[in-house]
């Protein structure tokens, strides 16, 4: 078991790691994750954030190598989901003489929800300050980064921001701090944690920014992955990309094929975008799980969604992935529509259907070939997607 790790003095990383993790409620989760709590030892002690209910044990025995936890003071809930709160029976169990921080009012309307009301809870709000001693804590509400309890806690004496979910990555290492792992990986996995968590709520997040935005922060504490203190200008600044609903000139393609005729459409489409000088992914949905293909989806501003019909309507992959797109809702994208089909275009239609109830702007009509696909039509295909580019003045160097 890793042992508690001193991030800054007095302040420990106390949470655990779940090496094995590869599935986060529909998420995959490729180097697993952690759950991380943050023990603050002053002359009161606060254990910040606890874990998932199976590391309980983890997360006791590490705090007991610090301290006996039935000292601890306070135990501060930044957010509710079981990831970081499953534990909190366990701790309380372990410290009875500890108040229970949580946000007012949502914080403790999920807390007493999942875990009852046989607690001394004490609520706070954006701005509430609490004396540990040598320092202070202050707390930030970030309503609705994801849900409507988060909260953040900041340590102007450590300038350090224990944001939760907010900056997370889904990354189990042995190594604790961002310089450690690479920023490459790191953001990587920071990226497709945005996409597949946090997108819906841009505007909520750039609100989350500006709250912190006057703070001196030398450290980002979050509650998944490791310890932003080498890159923390780059996540702000990459946070306030992702929220900013402005997206870059790249495109995604995204498909199922039952011949192969949509495959030679999708494959058209992506040499279209390559023509126009504009970074294409070309992602198979037989082979590429949905929570990746977002990761490509949350900087593209161009989305191209083909299916094929498939007993009328189309292919259940595609639907899949449509369904959790329109959940996830990127905003200012531009959709394309396109597939194959024997005698009823029903599955590339359903395709522009969801496209626009997800809210993308469909400046084409839907690319619908029947049977097989020669090179004329192909040609129709490729000018189409050119000729939007263009008309969308993305057209780049190779064009
Ligand atoms: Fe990591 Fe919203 O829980």
């Amino acid at each position: 078991m890793l042992k508690a790790i001193e991030i800054a003095p007095d302040v420990y990383w106390v949470g655990g790691v779940d090496w094995n993790e590869r599935n986060f409620h529909g998420y995959t989760t490729e180097r697993g994750t952690t759950y991380n709590a943050y023990l603050i030892v002053d002359e009161k002690i606060a254990l910040i954030d606890t874990c998932k209910a199976p590391f309980a044990d983890d997360l006791i025995a590490r705090i007991a190598d610090i301290v006996d936890p039935a000292s601890i003071d306070y135990v501060i809930a930044n957010h509710g989901e079981p990831d970081h709160s499953g534990a909190l029976p366990a701790v309380m169990a372990a410290a009875p003489n500890a108040q229970l921080v949580c946000g007012a009012p949502q914080g403790l309307g999920v807390l007493k929800a999942h875990y009852g009301d046989g607690f001394d809870f004490l609520t706070v709000k954006t701005g509430d300050t609490l004396s540990l001693g040598r320092r202070t804590l202050t707390f930030v509400q970030t309503p609705m980064v994801h849900w409507p309890d988060n909260m953040a806690t900041y340590s102007e004496a450590d300038r350090i921001l224990f944001s939760n979910d907010a900056f997370g990555q889904h990354l189990a290492t042995s190594k604790h701090f961002d310089d450690e792992v690479g920023l490459p990986e790191v953001m990587a996995q920071a990226q497709k944690y945005y996409a597949n968590i946090v997108m819906p709520y841009g505007r909520q997040v750039a609100r989350a920014l500006d709250a912190v935005a006057g703070l001196a922060v030398a450290m980002i504490a979050p509650a998944h992955g490791v310890i932003w203190r080498s890159h923390v200008a780059d996540i702000l600044a990459a946070y306030r990309t992702w929220c900013s609903g402005e997206p870059e000139d790249r495109a995604v393609v995204v498909y199922d094929s039952m011949w192969h005729t949509t495959e030679l459409m999708a494959r058209e489409v992506a040499e279209a975008f390559v023509e126009c000088g504009v970074p294409v992914r070309l992602l198979d949905l037989k082979v590429n799980h949905i929570s990746d293909i977002m990761s490509a989806v949350l900087p593209a501003r161009y989305v191209a969604v083909g299916s094929p019909t498939l007993n009328m309507t189309m292919m259940p992959t595609v639907a899949g992935f449509l369904c959790y797109l329109r959940g996830l809702a990127p905003k200012g994208r531009v959709g394309i529509a396109f597939g194959s089909y024997g005698w009823a275009p029903a599955g590339p239609d359903e395709v522009a259907a969801a496209l626009e109830a997800a809210g993308f702007e469909m400046p084409l009509p839907t690319l619908a070939r029947q049977w097989r696909e020669d090179a004329e039509g192909l040609a129709e295909v490729h000018d189409a997607v050119v000729s939007l580019v263009r008309a969308n003045g993305d057209e780049g160097p190779m064009a």
